[in-house]
């Protein structure tokens, strides 16, 4: 039934199929890794063969830095004033109305800890520079890791789209 001639021919039709099959699968690997090469997940993914030997700052800090901007951008503005209700217990938005917290009134931008008639923790009043959508990001994810000692009594948010929304909030307020 079988003559060598068919053998030959099949086998060689499925060799072919698996080595189409094995570059698509490489293909699309690569597409995949390129295209997903900004995103957290994707990096979380990436890091095991880096992390060696390219230290966080190489990696994290520029990847993040883009990231957190793009995030900011494009975050929803009434989702972030949503948000805020997490901070109204300490936070007025008023311009000059500091309550347990100072007044949040363009702080993106604004110098740290230079809001008139506030008094900072010494800590707080020791950082450096302006309130970028970055910084803001940073302090917002955990206030006690950034600035230990600080008097802000927050956790801190979680999901980077939370933390994006409620800066993209605070930009429209006083900038
Ligand atoms: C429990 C009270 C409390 C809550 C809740 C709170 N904060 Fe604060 N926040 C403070 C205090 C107090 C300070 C001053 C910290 C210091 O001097 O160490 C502060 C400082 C800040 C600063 C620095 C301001 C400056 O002038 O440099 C920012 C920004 C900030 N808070 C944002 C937020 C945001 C956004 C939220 C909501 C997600 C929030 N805070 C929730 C109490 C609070």
């Amino acid at each position: 039934m079988f003559d060598t001639m068919t053998v030959t021919k099949v086998g060689g039709a499925l060799c072919g199929a698996l080595l189409i099959f094995l570059l698509l699968n490489w293909a699309a690997d690569g597409i995949y890794s390129t295209e997903a090469g900004h995103g957290d997940h994707a990096e979380a993914a990436y890091v095991i063969e880096v992390e060696g030997e390219s230290a966080e700052a190489d990696h994290g800090d520029a990847a993040e830095t883009v990231d957190v901007a793009a995030l900011v951008a494009a975050g929803d503005v009434a989702k972030g004033a949503k948000l805020f209700g997490k901070c109204k217990a300490c936070h007025k938005i008023d311009d000059g109305a500091n309550a347990t917290g100072p007044s949040l009134f363009g702080i993106v931008g604004k110098d740290v800890a230079s809001v008139a008639g506030f008094k900072y923790s010494s800590p707080m009043a020791a950082v450096e520079g302006d309130w970028t959508v970055e910084l803001l990001n940073t302090f917002l994810t955990k206030p006690k890791v950034m600035v230990p000692g600080t008097k802000m009594s927050f956790a801190g948010l979680k999901k980077d789209a939370d933390r994006a929304n409620l800066i993209a909030y605070l930009q429209t307020i006083g900038n």
